[in-house]
């Protein structure tokens, strides 16, 4: 082998063998799709885009996308009982089935994460329609929830085959949400370094950041979290345990109401907070709320910001800083009457963290509403 060649391979094997471009899709499974979809386009702003059933020739299920920037959320829901969509409403709830992966080729992404060890969901097929041709496979990760493989090739309809565009006369106003930032996964006591290790070994992630229980405790209860990166960057999934707390922890209640492992929170990107949650709130999402306390302290402990703090200490969002720069956040309550999905809004301003300073106060907000469900 000549010296060029061996080089070459050397690159080759070094390579990231799951190249990502982002989050595709989110797919929630949920006992109404109709409605769901409504309520997203209502409460956050999203618009129709696709729909897939009946009518298109898909007989055990519907199918919504709506979209809003780079952000798409498909709802499904099932038709009839006693199939895998309505077994795992009847378990779950609704909530995330599928965080969909955007890759350049869907057929390699499922060898080589199978490969290593991953479980499949489903193995590499071609979809096609006049409007050209999407490859998918997927694998399974923690709990029930899959990791989708979507390979677009310059596909021009509206969603992927199976789904008609899908125009609407209700077209809510945007409230300046952009794509997802990240996406956390709940696991099982002493579950966390094997999900680590999967997205490693099976996934080609980096542990990107680690927190214990002395970072993220209160009075009562505690969680451990190890953030997981892929090669750029542009797809992170922290991943929680439960820890030994006086009290049951946020992270037991969502195991216990969800019945099993499941995705905690989606975090949704805005380059305006303040707008943002100001739209949200006003359209009737609801948000935890940090006492007013914490913005004595505020200036002192993240430095200057460009935000008025006024508007920040009246929605209840919250900063810290690193050492990139900081962050602005803040979090929904459940977004069902099961006390387990909820999402975040998050603005960078330089920071690649996940608000630290922020977890003491948040998870104490989180124990308050845990104690009006009596779960705590
Ligand atoms: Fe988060």
């Amino acid at each position: 082998m000549s010296t060029q060649l061996a080089t070459a391979a050397t690159v080759a094997t070094n390579a990231d063998f799951l190249p990502l471009q982002g989050t595709d899709y989110v797919e929630f499974y949920v006992g109404n799709a109709k409605q769901a979809a409504h309520f997203y386009k209502t409460a956050f702003g999203f618009q129709s885009l696709a729909y897939a059933g009946p009518e298109t020739g898909v007989k055990d299920r519907a199918s919504y996308a709506i979209r809003q920037e780079k952000l798409t959320f498909v709802f499904t829901t099932p038709l009839r009982a006693g199939n895998a969509i309505a077994d795992h409403v009847y378990k779950h709830g609704d909530g995330v089935k599928m965080l969909a992966l955007r890759v350049e080729d869907a057929t390699s992404a499922w060898e080589e994460t199978t490969k290593r060890g991953a479980r499949s969901y489903m193995e590499p097929h071609k979809m096609q329609d006049d409007d050209g041709e999407v490859v998918m496979s997927g694998i399974y990760t923690y709990g029930e929830t899959v990791h989708l493989f979507i390979e677009r090739r310059n596909y021009k309809g509206a969603f992927m085959p199976g789904y008609r565009a899908w125009k609407s006369n209700y077209n809510p106003t945007p409230t300046g949400l952009q794509y997802v930032d990240h996406c956390v996964g709940n696991v099982g006591w002493n579950q966390m370094n094997k999900w680590v290790k999967f997205y490693e070994e099976v996934m080609g992630f980096r542990n990107i950041l680690s927190f214990d229980d002395n970072d993220i405790s209160t009075e009562y209860s505690a969680l451990m979290s190890k953030v997981m990166s892929n090669g750029n960057g542009f797809v992170k999934f922290p991943i929680n345990e439960p820890a030994e707390g006086k009290k049951k922890s946020q992270v037991e209640e969502y195991l216990e109401f969800y019945d099993g492992e499941g995705c905690q929170h989606v975090a949704l990107a805005t380059n305006n907070i303040v707008e943002t949650v100001t739209a949200l709130r006003d359209r009737g999402v609801e948000f935890l709320q940090v006492p007013t306390s914490y913005y004595d302290e505020l200036e002192s402990r993240v430095g200057k910001i460009d935000e008025d703090v006024t508007p920040l200490k009246e929605l209840g969002i919250l900063v810290d800083r690193d050492d990139e720069g900081y962050l602005l956040q803040i979090f929904t309550k459940p977004v069902e009457d099961r006390p387990t999905l909820f999402f975040e809004i998050i603005q960078r301003k330089g920071a690649k963290s996940f608000g630290k300073g922020n977890f003491k106060a948040l998870f104490e907000a989180i124990e308050r509403e845990q104690e009006l469900r009596g779960n705590l």
